[in-house]
C-alpha cells in the first residue's frame, strides 16, 4: 500500500489544482489537455512529444526559459547542497520534509534493506562473469527486488531505493574481482554507497559532494526515463516493472549515458588550448558534444551551476585541480563552438558535463556515471510512481499510420 500521508497529500494536490489546470508547469504550452481526444482530427503530431503535457505533478518544475529547477517546492540551488539523499527521498515521497523523529525512521527502514538477498548477488556474478556492462547488470538486479516478498508500492519503492546503491557497488568490485563489502549499518545512504564501493570510510567532503549530486538529479520533469516508468505504472502495472525499464531508458546516451563520453572529451583534449581544434574535428565528423544541449533547457541548465559549484570545492580540496580549470576551458570553448556550428539552436552546457566531473572527482569510475545517476533517480521514479498510481489514467498516444493500405495476400510459394 502507498502509506496515507502520500496518499493524502497527492489528492491534496489534485483538488488544488483542479483538472483544468493545465499550465501547471510553467514554461510550456499543452497542445492538448490531458484525457482522450474527442476526434483523430484533433490529435497532434510530435514525435519527441514535445509540447504535450502528459501529467500533473507536485515534484518538480522544470523552467527551459529561465533555467530554474523547482524540487518539490525547493530551487535546486537551495536544497542540494544542504539536504542529506534521505531527506530528499523523503519530500518527494511525502511532500513535506521529515521531523528528527520521522527523519531517524526512514533511515532506519532503508537500512534495514540495504543488503542483498542471495538471488540478487548471484546475478550479479553471473553478470560479471559475462562482463556485462554495468547499466545491464543493475537492471537485471533491479528485477530481483521481486523476489522476496515486497509487494506493495511502498514496499517495493523502499527496496528499490535502499538497494541500488548496493547492486552497483557489488557489482563493480565482482567485476573487478573482488568480494562485494556488506553495508554499514551506522553510515547513511551516500556515505554507504561510497564505503560499498572502496570498503573505507569516505571523508565529509565527499560525502557532501557525492550528496550534492544525488539530490540534483534526484528527479527532473518529465524526462524520459520517468515517462517510461510513468507508462508502465499507468497500466497498473507494479513499481518494480516501472524502475526496470527506467533504468532501461536511461541507459541511452541521448539521457543518461552521456556523462563517461564528456568525460572522455576532456582527457582527449588533454591540455589547456587543445580544445577548439578537437571540438571542431568532432562537429565536422557530424558527432554531438556530450554534456552540451537539452530538450527543455535553452540557456544554462541550472544543475550544471549547483555541480560546477560542488566540484570546484571537491577539487581544491581533494583533487586534481588543473583537470578542474581544463574542463572550464573545454566548456567555454564548446559553447563558442556550438554557437557557430548551430546558429540559433541555444546550445548549453547541461547536467552531464559537470555530473562527469564531480563522480570523477569522487573517485568513481566513467562506467558507473550512468548506474550512480539510477542510484539518484530511483528517487523521482518511485514518487513519480506514486503519483501515477493515484491518477490510475492509461497513457496511450497515437501513431499516424504512414504505410500502405490495400496489399493483398500473396502465397508463400509465389512470393
Ligand atoms: N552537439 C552538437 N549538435 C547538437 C547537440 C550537441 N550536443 N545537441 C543538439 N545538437 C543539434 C542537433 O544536431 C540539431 O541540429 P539540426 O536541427 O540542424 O539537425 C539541433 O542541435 C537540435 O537538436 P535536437 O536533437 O533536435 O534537440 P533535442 O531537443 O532532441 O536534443 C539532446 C536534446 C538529445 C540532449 C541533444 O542536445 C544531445 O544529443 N546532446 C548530447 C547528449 C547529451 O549531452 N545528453 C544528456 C542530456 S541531459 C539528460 O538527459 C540528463
Amino acid at each position: 500500500m502507498i502509506p496515507k500521508s502520500i496518499l493524502i497529500n497527492i489528492r491534496k494536490m489534485f483538488r488544488i489544482w483542479g483538472r483544468s489546470t493545465t499550465k501547471a508547469c510553467y514554461g510550456l504550452d499543452p497542445i492538448e489537455k490531458e484525457g482522450p481526444m474527442k476526434s483523430d482530427s484533433r490529435a497532434v503530431l510530435a514525435s519527441g512529444l514535445e509540447g504535450v503535457i502528459a501529467a500533473e505533478t507536485r515534484l518538480s518544475a522544470v523552467d527551459g526559459a529561465a533555467g530554474e529547477l523547482i524540487i518539490a517546492g525547493f530551487p535546486v540551488e537551495e536544497l542540494a547542497g544542504r539536504a542529506t539523499f534521505e531527506e530528499v527521498v523523503y519530500l518527494l515521497w511525502h511532500d513535506a520534509l521529515p521531523d528528527p523523529a520521522e527523519l531517524a525512521a526512514f533511515r532506519g527502514e532503508l537500512g534495514a534493506h540495504r543488503v542483498l538477498p542471495r538471488a540478487t548477488l548471484e546475478l550479479l556474478r553471473a553478470a560479471a562473469a559475462e562482463g556485462a556492462p554495468a547499466m545491464d547488470a543493475l537492471r537485471m538486479a533491479a528485477g530481483t527486488v521481486s523476489l522476496g516478498g515486497a509487494d506493495d508500492p511502498y514496499a517495493e519503492a523502499l527496496v528499490l531505493v535502499a538497494r541500488l546503491p548496493t547492486i552497483v557497488a557489488a557489482y563493480w568490485r565482482l567485476l573487478n574481482g573482488d568480494e562485494p563489502v556488506a553495508p554499514d549499518p551506522e553510515l547513511g545512504h551516500a556515505a554507504n554507497y561510497l564505503y560499498m564501493l572502496t570498503g573505507e570510510e569516505p571523508g565529509a567532503e565527499s560525502v557532501r559532494a557525492l550528496e550534492t549530486y544525488l539530490n540534483t538529479v534526484a528527479d527532473h520533469g518529465m524526462n524520459a526515463s520517468t515517462f517510461a516508468a510513468r507508462v508502465i505504472v499507468a497500466t497498473r502495472s507494479d513499481v518494480v516493472s516501472a524502475i526496470v525499464g527506467a533504468i532501461g531508458a536511461l541507459k541511452g546516451p541521448l539521457h543518461g549515458g552521456a556523462p563517461g563520453p564528456a568525460l572522455d572529451v576532456v582527457f582527449e583534449i588533454g591540455e589547456s588550448g587543445r580544445a577548439e581544434a578537437v571540438l571542431r574535428e568532432k562537429l565536422g565528423r557530424g558527432e554531438r558534444l556530450m554534456g552540451f544541449g537539452h530538450r527543455i533547457y535553452k540557456v544554462r541548465d541550472p544543475r550544471a551551476d549547483v555541480l560546477a559549484a560542488a566540484a570546484e570545492r571537491l577539487y581544491a580540496t581533494d583533487g586534481d585541480e588543473e583537470l578542474y580549470k581544463l574542463a572550464l576551458e573545454v566548456e567555454k570553448t564548446a559553447l563558442e563552438v556550438l554557437a557557430g556550428h548551430k546558429p540559433g539552436r541555444k546550445l548549453q552546457t547541461n547536467v552531464e558535463f559537470y555530473t562527469a566531473l564531480l563522480l570523477h572527482g569522487l573517485g568513481l569510475p566513467a562506467e558507473l556515471f550512468s548506474p550512480t545517476f539510477a542510484v539518484a533517480r530511483v528517487a523521482g521514479w518511485t514518487a513519480h510512481s506514486f503519483e501515477q498510481q493515484v491518477l490510475d489514467r492509461l497513457i496511450r498516444p497515437q501513431s499516424a499510420y504512414v504505410g500502405e493500405k490495400d496489399r493483398r495476400w500473396v502465397p508463400l510459394e509465389e512470393r
